[in-house]
């Protein structure tokens, strides 16, 4: 195939920042997205709706002269967040779901929730008013083996809190291993996104040569065999799956140091790198699908009509990008690439 006309894509997990690195990232994602879901681990994090209402504002003023671009707006959950608050937010129109980070689980989760069960109330709200909640689905517990901390998670806290509120609509946020591929697709009411770093690449791609600090996100790249099960997951055509880059700028001098901070930026590249991945299994037939369909289906909102075009182009990817005083290093930074967005 040489050429790929698909409706345009929405992108379910999206870190935009704020100030200089917000401008410098959003047109990127203006570029290959209609939407996007607007992660809320700011410094401090968006907590109520009055802070989703005035970020959302400073994304808008960020958009390209002449461009459309949706920001879906998130609340960073905490133990102090009110039904009162899930009321609001639901009434807005303007947020769209609420985020849990387990505290100290990643980037700025100084806030996030030190225990879930503290959180009933707000699910029992949640649930009633149908508000969906997107899970970093990680354990914190130093004891467990950092490759672990997803299926634990499922194990000791998602499996009880879908018990607790079934027909809570949940995201599990970027899966990376076969046990979450499999806890999904045996749940209602449970859908996942994956990442384009999850689909492409083991955790050998962590240390080949040498360590790779621009390939250390969290969740952590597993094992090969996990990141089979996820690719087959996303190519499956099941609507549980969708996109989500999970696209978090961190400048060079953030990642290349002695305790680097975890996140890939994508949001340059996104869909030709998903659309290595799903060639990668002969299903680019099931991208359009992935990419632009099961997402606005599990959050009710319309699929987009515009459409965009890739095509068979060798093109190389930037060593670096501008990035407020910094720069930005770009994921599988000055290698070719065989797809291009027109
Ligand atoms: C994200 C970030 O930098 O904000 N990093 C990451 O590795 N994914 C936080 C997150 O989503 O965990
Ligand atoms: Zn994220």
């Amino acid at each position: 195939m040489e050429k790929l006309t698909l409706t345009r894509p929405d992108d379910w997990h999206l870190h935009l920042r704020d100030g200089a690195a917000l401008k410098a990232v959003l047109p990127h994602t203006v570029h290959q997205f209609a939407r996007a879901v607007i992660m809320p681990n700011l410094k401090p994090p968006v907590r109520s709706l009055g802070d989703a209402m005035a970020y959302r504002d400073r994304i808008l003023a960020a958009i390209p002269p002449g461009k459309q671009f949706e920001p879906l707006m998130t609340l960073y959950l905490t133990d102090n967040t009110s039904p009162e608050d899930i009321i609001a937010a639901q009434a807005s129109q303007v947020v769209k779901a609420v985020k849990y980070y387990p505290a100290g689980a990643t980037t700025n989760s100084e806030f996030g929730v030190t225990d879930i069960r503290r959180c009933d109330r707000v699910f029992e709200t949640m649930q009633q008013v149908d508000m969906p909640l997107l899970l970093h689905g990680e354990v914190t517990d130093v004891h467990v083996d950092v490759f672990d901390r997803e299926k634990v998670f499922i194990d000791q806290q998602l499996i009880p809190l879908q018990q607790r509120f079934p027909n809570l609509r949940i995201v599990l946020e970027h899966i990376t291993t076969s046990e979450a591929v499999q806890f999904v697709l045996a749940t209602s009411n449970m859908a996942a996104t994956i990442t384009p770093q999850h689909l492409l690449f083991s955790r050998n791609s962590l240390f080949k040569g040498g360590i790779r600090p621009h390939y250390y996100c969290l969740p952590i790249l597993k094992r090969e065999q996990h990141r089979q099960a996820i690719l087959q997951a996303a190519t499956s055509g099941n609507p549980k799956f969708f996109l989500g880059t999970d696209s978090a700028p961190h400048g060079r001098n953030s990642k290349e140091t002695s305790c680097g901070c975890a996140g890939c930026y994508s949001a340059l590249h996104a869909m030709e790198l998903y659309a290595e991945a799903f060639e990668s299994v002969n299903a680019l037939d099931k991208l359009e699908a992935f990419a632009s369909f099961h997402g606005p289906d599990f959050y009710q909102l319309p699929r987009n009509t515009e459409t965009i075009t890739l095509t068979k182009t060798t093109w190389r990817i930037p060593d670096a990008l501008p990035f407020t005083e910094t720069e930005l290093v770009p994921l599988r930074a000055g290698e070719e690439m065989t797809w291009k967005m027109v």
